[in-house]
């Protein structure tokens, strides 16, 4: 087994050097989740956690850094939506706290921003959906990528980590890259880091952890839930786009149907514009992931989750849930290496 964990160390050890961890799995930010007590908690297990800044204010923002760097010594790193107006100043609030990680999220970050980031003293790192984006980004001086596959929870792309991970993991040179989405136990992380990730990004299997903030009735919902009952949200019409979410299905998404059915048939009718019936649309789910992760309205709140979330069958405490994790990746490795004794 020792022999095991070894192989483990070696194959993520670029990882663990990047984040500066002792073990190369990142929690991987959710909006309303990832804030203090879930973040200090992963990084004192020995992973890595990352606050989601969301729509944060720059003061809010320093408040909750502020707040983790004393519940934890060890590093952590900041999520920051690119589309956010104040991406600057919260930028200049991370680097100003000496933030070492920053990961630049929900679209192609500006040159300008990584530099920015980079000369300030963090780590900048960014997410490719596909290879030609991850090229451009390794080329606009990105430092690490996190490629994340359909499987996830939340804002997804339309490819699965199987497919991503070929497509991607054997072309970029030079930079480390991490692994995200459908990930629920260690072995599924070793079988990419034997691929060329060097560590991997999980989120849903820590949104119902112990010490993670979200309503009792968020994580009722999560214990309940098979990997089918995490879908992505669905679009009516092709005129009328909607921005693909992985969640549990509940009322709420139901209604976003009919919401969807009744806006189509206004436009139609000519009773409404076609940008006021997008903007219905848009706004639909305004607030929501708040109303299921804080006030735990889990029938008409946005409940996002990976499908792993079949894989969550208990609250369990973070630590717990790393040292699983990695003694699913050290068993794999032994039983593999049994197994090419056995046949030789
Ligand atoms: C409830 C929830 C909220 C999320 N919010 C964000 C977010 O604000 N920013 C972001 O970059 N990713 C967000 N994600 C994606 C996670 O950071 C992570 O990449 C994803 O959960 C990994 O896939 P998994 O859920 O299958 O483990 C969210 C995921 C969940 C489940």
């Amino acid at each position: 087994m020792t022999e095991a964990r070894e192989t483990l160390d070696r194959l993520w050890k670029p990882g663990c050097e990047f984040l500066g961890s002792e073990v190369a799995i990142l929690g991987g930010a959710m909006s309303w989740v990832s804030e203090r007590n879930l973040v200090s908690a992963i990084s004192n297990a020995g992973g890595f956690g990352v606050i989601a800044c969301g729509a944060m204010e720059p003061e809010r923002l320093e408040e909750e850094i502020v707040a983790t760097q004393a519940l934890t010594k060890r590093p952590f790193g900041v999520n920051l939506i690119t589309m956010h107006p104040k991406l600057d100043q919260l930028v200049d609030v991370c680097l100003a706290h000496n933030v070492s990680h920053i990961v630049l999220a929900g679209g192609v970050p500006t040159s300008a921003i990584i530099k920015k980031v980079r000369d300030g003293g963090a780590r900048a790192i960014g997410f490719a959906p596909a290879l030609a984006l991850a090229k451009r980004l390794v080329k606009m001086g990105i430092e690490a990528l996190v490629i994340e596959g359909s499987e996830a929870g939340g804002h997804v792309g339309p490819v699965s980590l199987t497919v991503l991970a070929q497509e991607i993991l054997p072309h970029v040179k030079g930079i480390p890259v991490f692994v995200a989405g459908g990930l629920g136990r260690g072995d599924a992380v070793v079988s990419y880091l034997e691929q060329g990730a060097v560590g991997a990004q999980l989120g849903t299997v820590f949104a119902a952890s112990q010490e993670s903030i979200a309503h009792e009735n968020f994580k009722k919902a999560f214990l309940r839930a098979n990997a089918r009952d995490a879908v992505t949200s669905v679009q009516l019409d092709e005129r009328f786009p909607v921005i693909p979410v992985r969640g549990l299905s509940n009322e709420g998404s139901r209604r976003f149907l009919k919401l969807q059915a009744e806006m189509v048939q206004k436009y139609q009718e000519g009773e409404l514009s076609k940008e006021d019936a997008q903007l219905s649309i848009e706004h639909f789910w305004a607030g929501a992931l708040r109303r299921a992760v804080i006030d735990g309205d889990v029938e008409n709140g946005s409940v996002m989750a990976g499908q792993s979330v079949g894989m969550v069958k208990e609250v369990r405490p973070v630590a717990d849930i790393m040292e699983t994790l990695v003694q699913q990746a050290v068993e794999v490795i032994a039983k593999r290496d049994h197994r090419v004794k056995d046949l030789g």
